[in-house]
């Protein structure tokens, strides 16, 4: 267990940071520094990010917060679980050196961003169409995350896909010199990938929610037959759970993110998107296709 530091305010966290800077320069010692952006309700997934952290530097910050940019009117910004006392218990084994827990106020001194980074097209499909603006609020933030901390990496889920190709799209277009490191998807046994959101299922729910990845599985044995009966395969799973108001299955080209032609061979991504109950859930797997 050891004394993690939750700070709130971004002059002392740069304080901090450059107090740690300073000691490895006097020592020589290389000390780079690692950030876990999250909007909290810690689970397994999130943890896995932190232990990648811890294997590539020595001085880890979590961000836990809920960034109001990128919810939309009418989506869960009021519900979503805040849990600050047990995310500090669930990162206190985990050698966390600092926790940067800000207000809203203290990100957006002004009610909100003046200046905001727009993603390019990308950022409009899938996950963007359902959302707008969700996109342009998460980089946002991640930028002004990013500026803070100046870190020497940043770890992302592959759990959000589109988010993490759409991180690493900017990092590369605006020349942010930190590395983005990318954890694969943490799973529950049943194959459903852990989410903060999955609190908002019952127990049917959470049964029915599991088709998703088994679609998903079922699609990426049917790659060698070709992006038809891929997606067919992951119909045939999804669509017999009555529960899942599927939103969209489609397979998409890992360097663009746009989804590929019929007579595609190769490496892909398949997204999925479902609203169950009240959650709206995501998933996505690696798929080889022809
Ligand atoms: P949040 O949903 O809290 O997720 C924080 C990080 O944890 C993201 O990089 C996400 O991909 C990763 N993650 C979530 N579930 C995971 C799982 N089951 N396996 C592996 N990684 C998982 O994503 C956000 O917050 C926000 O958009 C943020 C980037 C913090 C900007 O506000």
């Amino acid at each position: 267990m050891n004394n993690i530091e939750v700070l709130s305010t971004i002059p002392e966290l740069r304080d901090r940071l450059g107090q740690a800077r300073e000691r490895a320069a006097l020592t020589g010692a290389d000390t780079r520094i690692v950030l876990v952006p999250t909007m909290g309700a810690l689970h397994a997934g999130h943890l896995a990010l932190v232990r990648r952290a811890h294997a590539l530097g020595d001085i880890v910050v979590v961000s836990i917060f809920v960034n109001p940019l990128q919810f939309g009117a009418g989506e869960d910004l009021d519900s979503y679980p805040r849990t600050l006392d047990a995310d500090l218990a669930a990162l206190a084994n985990e050698n966390v050196t600092f926790v940067f827990a800000p207000s809203a106020r203290e990100m957006y001194p002004g009610g909100a961003s003046d200046t905001r980074v727009v993603t390019g097209e990308v950022g409009s499909l899938y996950e963007g169409a359902a959302r707008p603006g969700h996109f342009d609020g998460m980089l946002t933030v991640v930028a002004k995350l990013l500026n803070i901390v100046t870190p020497d990496a940043a770890v992302f889920g592959q759990k959000d896909g589109q988010q993490v190709f759409l991180v690493q799209r900017m990092v590369a277009d605006l020349n942010v010199c930190s590395a983005i490191e990318v954890v694969e998807t943490v799973r529950e046994p049943s194959g459903l990938a852990l989410s903060s959101r999955n609190r908002y299922l019952d127990e049917p729910q959470h049964t029915a929610a599991q088709a998703l990845f088994a679609g998903l599985s079922a699609a990426a044995a049917a790659g060698p037959d070709g992006p038809t009966a891929a997606l067919a395969a992951a119909h045939a799973r999804i669509d017999l759970e009555p529960l899942v108001k599927l939103d969209y299955l489609v397979i998409v080209h890992p360097q663009t993110f746009l989804v590929v032609p019929g007579d595609y061979h190769g490496p892909a991504r398949m997204l999925v998107a479902a609203r169950v109950g009240t959650a709206r859930l995501i998933d996505n797997v690696a798929i080889r296709l022809g």
